[in-house]
């Protein structure tokens, strides 16, 4: 007998510090004008001095619970997804766990690039199916501004931080609010987006090549490859969510090009006043892009709850996830 879940609480958390297209040129050769038309953004929020990629999850964290109403103790799994923790380990769920006192909570971190929220829902269905648990936290955290070259300006305009966060738990009045989850990853196009892992071999064998922790792009490869293979990966999940495309209320794309999004809004053939964007303000997150536009549309009346919504992304890997849900009222 399949489970029903809910989504119960979302929260999200950006860092003050605002950087506009403006700002970008007085250090490199671009201008507000080339990035506004190929991309829609136009300013990123990225942290500053100490503040982390942990401290904008637990920000996040600790709003998604309070929408939850649940103590957090009685949390039974944090899922953190983010390209960068603060630490390779202790992991990013384990630091949350610690920090919002979930002391019950089994905690690990994902890798799945910015489809890193829906593979996070994928894999807390599967647990809360089995009966394994009955709260789940999934937080994707970026500061992804700490693995730009800043040299490459093909690259780190792209990107801004921040953090989302939303909590899955069994819907006690039994409508399940999950209607589908679809995950592809395809490993033969890793090489379109990459951040190599530092290391040394030993002082005794002949010296590696280092890796430099920056994100590469081949910018128009992903491009392409988005706007031809997630529109049918999307189309599927539709269908197996039962509604039909015309009668849902909302598409929530993962932001990374608001070209990409108007094109994904054509090929679905999907109404405009139900297209979410936020690109704008925060650039490309990663994996928090979706839960921030989620919570701020809610939270400016973009979105009216309760509705029903196709929240979508795709990142390195290449990865990509699309789940089909009902949002409820007062969880955000
Ligand atoms: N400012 C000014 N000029 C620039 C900049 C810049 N910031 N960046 C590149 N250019 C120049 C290039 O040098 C090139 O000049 P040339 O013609 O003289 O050689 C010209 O602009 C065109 O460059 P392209 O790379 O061909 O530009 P394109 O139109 O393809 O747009 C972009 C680039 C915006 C990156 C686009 O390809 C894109 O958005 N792709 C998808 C990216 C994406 O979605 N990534 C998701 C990553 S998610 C994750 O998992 C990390």
């Amino acid at each position: 007998m399949s489970i029903p879940i809910k989504i119960s609480g979302l929260g999200f958390y950006v860092p003050p510090a605002v950087i506009t297209n403006d700002d970008l040129s007085k250090i490199m050769d671009t201008s507000d004008e080339w990035i506004k038309t190929r991309t829609g953004i136009e300013k990123r929020h990225l942290v500053s001095g100490n503040e982390s990629a942990l401290d904008m999850g637990i920000a996040a964290a600790r709003k998604a619970v309070e929408k939850a109403k649940i103590t957090p103790d009685k949390i039974d799994y944090i899922i953190a997804a983010a390209c960068l923790g603060t630490h390779i380990y202790p992991s990013t769920a384990c630091e949350i766990q610690n920090a919002i006192g979930a002391e019950k909570a089994v905690c690990f971190d994902i890798t799945a690039a910015c489809s890193g929220l829906i593979y996070g829902m994928g894999i807390a269905k599967a647990f809360m199916e089995t009966g394994a648990a009955k709260n789940v936290l999934i937080v994707a955290t970026e500061a992804l501004s700490h693995c730009l070259d800043w040299n490459d300006r093909a690259t780190c305009v792209l990107f801004g931080d921040g953090a989302g966060a939303m909590m899955l738990s069994v819907a006690e009045d039994g409508q399940n609010d999950i209607l589908s989850i679809g995950l592809k990853s395809r490993g033969d196009l890793g090489h379109y987006i990459t951040m190599e892992s530092p290391g040394k071999n030993s002082p005794f064998v002949k010296p590696n090549d280092e890796g430099q922790m920056y994100i590469k792009m081949n910018g128009r490869e992903v491009y392409k490859y988005v706007v031809t293979k997630l529109p049918p990966h999307i189309e599927e999940c539709v269908e197996k969510s039962g509604l039909k495309m015309e009668e849902i209320d909302y598409l929530v794309p993962h932001q990374a090009n608001l070209r990409i999004i108007e094109a994904l809004e054509k090929r679905l053939n999907f109404k405009h006043e139900g297209v979410i964007s936020n690109i704008q303000e925060y650039a490309n997150t990663s994996a928090a892009s979706i839960p921030i536009a989620l919570v701020e549309s809610i939270q400016n009346g973009k979105m009216k709850l309760p509705c029903t919504a196709i929240l979508t992304g795709f990142g390195a890997g290449m990865t990509a996830g699309t789940a089909v849900v009902r949002l409820r009222e007062g969880i955000a």
